[in-house]
């Protein structure tokens, strides 16, 4: 600032007196003039050029030495993950001692046997409503083919008052009311709204929880129409699964190139996976404003995910497919997520779409006609799915 203010004073009067002079000066005089403010200025120019590059060195080497150290409260490599998980649960006062109690019950009884693994979802008021988002959801597990076993093992986070009640009505005994003071997420919320944005990290930060607490989860989407059981199409000894947005190139361990859908993931519980939870959830400070999701895919590749060993897998966009896509396969999919939609209305009517042609195809038999295409999301957003592109794999 000081540079540039000198920069300007020198300037100035130069332009002033040589603007304002010109007729009745000399031309040498004036020549003489500009020289002498032109050593002033290239003076201050160097100055200021080696001002600039003296600061570029000293932060490239202190990004070196410790990237992460300036932004992050919380050191989380400093301190053994499973004593801070202790200290943080101790520490949480957005979940409290009666939904704390309430909360482990649920998990217990919902843990899959031998295995500790939750499946997850999330809601809002407005898609616990009659006929909407949730009732299509349990609909799904009943009429899929091997998901109505799955039901028991699902847990719901209500984010509100009105969503809770409705699931204890609907879905009692595995219902978990996640509270968070001070924010409303009872609204339908529209994609990149700051309250979307926090009930976005909120189910982030509750997850990393779960992990603390000795949980391997599933968390899908509620959004997302179970037909088939994912779970055989997937990786036991892999620590972080999970779905891509858009489209998948056939390599399964290509995180470069495929981006993930945060809607849809297996994660199991073990020091690398509360590490990297922890990383991403601070990680929202060094990316203000970001999705939880366009976050995850930019720390994905970062040093210190390599540093803690974290084995990432995608899944198939023919095990867990979306709206997103130009086509399905009715005899594999697994898993189709209403996403690249606008609009709750859309949504409903085309996962209802959805829930029919399975019917169609899977009760009744109809082998030919596989899924329409949900037109009214497409129309939504004029989003046009990309052609399939050419798989590597
Ligand atoms: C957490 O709180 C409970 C009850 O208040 C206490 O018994 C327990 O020791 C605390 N745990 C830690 C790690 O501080
Ligand atoms: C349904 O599941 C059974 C048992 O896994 C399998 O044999 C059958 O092929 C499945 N049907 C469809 C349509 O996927
Ligand atoms: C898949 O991706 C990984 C990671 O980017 C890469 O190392 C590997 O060579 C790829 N495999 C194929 C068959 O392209
Ligand atoms: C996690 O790390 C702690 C401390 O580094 C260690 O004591 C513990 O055995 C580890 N647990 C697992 C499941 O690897």
């Amino acid at each position: 600032m000081i540079i540039f203010k000198k920069l300007a004073a020198s300037f100035s009067p130069t332009v002033n007196s040589g603007g304002g002079s010109i007729g009745s000066q000399p031309l040498k005089q004036i020549l003489r003039k500009l020289q002498v403010n032109w050593r002033e200025v290239k003076w201050i120019v160097s100055l200021f050029v080696l001002t600039v590059l003296l600061s570029l060195v000293v932060y490239r080497s202190t990004s070196l030495v410790q990237p992460l150290l300036p932004q992050f409260p919380r050191l989380s490599t400093l301190v053994p993950p499973l004593v801070a998980a202790k200290q943080e649960i101790n520490n949480t006062d957005t979940i409290e001692a009666k939904d704390m109690r309430n909360m482990a019950r649920i998990l217990k009884e919902a843990s899959l046997k031998d295995k500790n693994t939750v499946i997850v979802t999330m809601m809002n008021q407005a898609w616990a409503k009659p006929n909407s988002i949730f009732d299509m959801f349990l609909e799904s597990f009943r009429i899929g083919n091997g998901t109505n076993r799955l039901l028991r093992h699902i847990v719901v986070l209500c984010l509100d008052d009105k969503a809770y009640s409705r699931c204890l009505e609907v879905f009692p005994r595995h219902c978990i009311l996640l509270r968070t003071p001070g924010v409303d997420f009872s609204g339908e919320k529209r994609y990149m709204v700051p309250d979307y944005l926090k009930m976005m990290w909120r189910r982030t930060e509750f997850l990393g929880t779960l992990l603390k607490l000795g949980y391997n989860f599933l968390f899908t989407d509620m959004d997302a129409i179970w037909l088939r059981d994912p779970f055989p199409r997937l990786v036991a000894d892999v620590d972080f699964q999970i779905a891509c947005n858009l489209y998948f190139n056939g390599n399964f361990s290509d995180m470069r190139h495929n981006a993930a859908n945060g809607g849809f993931k297996y994660v199991m519980s073990n020091n690398r996976t509360i590490n990297f939870y922890d990383y991403w959830y601070d990680s929202r400070l060094r990316f203000p404003g970001k999705h939880e999701q366009d976050v995850l895919n930019y720390i994905k590749l970062d040093p210190y995910v390599k540093e803690i060993g974290l084995k990432m897998r995608m899944i198939d966009t023919v095990d867990v497919a979306s709206f997103c896509q130009p086509d399905w396969d009715i005899t594999k999919v697994c898993v189709m997520h209403g996403n690249c939609c606008i609009g709750q209305a859309n949504k409903v009517k085309d996962l209802r779409h959805v829930l029919e042609d399975w019917t169609n195809f899977f009760v009744n038999g109809d082998r030919k006609r596989g899924f329409r295409q949900p037109r009214n999301c497409r129309r939504s957003n004029r989003w046009r799915p990309p052609r399939r592109p050419k798989r590597s794999g």
